[in-house]
């Protein structure tokens, strides 16, 4: 059944407050469209886990770095509601600016520390938008639990933390990166990959399990990341803007995958600039 399509706070209050007072639960999936399978797997993670369901579509322009990269974002509003039919999902809910950042609003929500580094030290303000959006987004769907993937690890930390620094009673359910079959993250961004540059995409990850297994048999990470990025530019990537070896909690750099650890990557292919981490246990 195709989800109802709601545009305003208003009806959603209406609509979840009648949820709650039939005692269901909520899951909330929080996205800025361009959906793949990796956002229809938080949306199937959160129907395994809730009564009800919603995925929200915003684009957000407090966290983008430039005007240009905002207008450039894809916009299939139609295709995602499509592709979300046959998931059962209750609501999309796809706000105005206008219910989202009101005339006047001047709250920005920033979490210290875990944002300071990685994506955070390239693009300045943006955790401050993702944790100010994704604040508005909990507290407006009033869910209780709500769906993020791993691919933007990151992102995932602190959303975790500003839940948990916050009270907001909600739980932040982390789902695993879904991969294009060639190893390729999904992301919404890799729409905007020209045929020849998807071609080279898949490289990033491929280093990147090449890094993780010589971590495994001991190799030192400085000579690895060497190799890797070398490996990454010859493929036709533009720069490398990290290629980093983090504890998986707090995101600390690490030497030697000496207790839970990431790597974490994110480097321009032809103007788009992709994102990776995997589990390096
Ligand atoms: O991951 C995203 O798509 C966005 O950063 C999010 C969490 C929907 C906030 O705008």
């Amino acid at each position: 059944m195709s989800p109802v399509i709601l545009r305003t706070l208003d009806e959603l209050r209406t609509l979840v407050a009648e949820w709650k007072a039939a005692g269901q639960s909520v899951g909330v999936v929080p996205t800025m469209g361009a959906l793949h399978q990796g956002h229809l797997s938080l949306a199937r993670a959160a129907k395994e886990g809730c009564d009800r369901v919603i995925v929200t579509i915003f684009i957000n322009p407090k966290q983008f770095n430039s005007p240009e990269d905002y207008e450039n974002y894809p916009r299939t509003e139609e295709d995602d509601a499509r592709k979300l039919a046959p998931l059962d999902v209750d609501v999309v809910y796809v706000p105005g600016p206008e219910e989202i950042y009101p005339d006047g609003f001047s709250t920005t929500v920033s979490v210290a520390g875990l944002t300071e580094t990685l994506c955070g030290a390239h693009r300045p303000g943006h955790f401050d938008g993702v944790a100010t959006v994704v604040t508005k987004l909990f507290t407006q769907s009033q869910a209780d639990r709500a769906y993020f993937g791993e691919k933007d690890f990151q992102q995932l930390q602190v959303v975790t933390r500003l839940a948990r620094d916050l009270d907001l009673p909600i739980e932040v359910v982390g789902c695993p990166t879904i991969r294009e079959e060639d190893g390729l993250a999904m992301s919404s961004r890799n729409l905007l990959l020209s045929d020849r540059a998807r071609v080279w995409a898949p490289e990033l990850h491929g280093a990147m399990e090449e890094v993780a297994e010589g971590l495994g048999q001991g190799e030192s990470f400085e000579a690895l990341k060497a190799k890797a990025i070398a490996r990454i530019e010859r493929a036709g990537f533009a720069e490398v803007e990290y290629l980093d070896l983090r504890a998986a909690d707090t995101l600390e750099e690490l030497a030697a995958p000496d207790r839970p650890a990431r790597l974490l990557a994110a480097a321009w292919l032809a103007g788009v600039r992709l994102i990776d981490n995997i589990a390096v246990d």
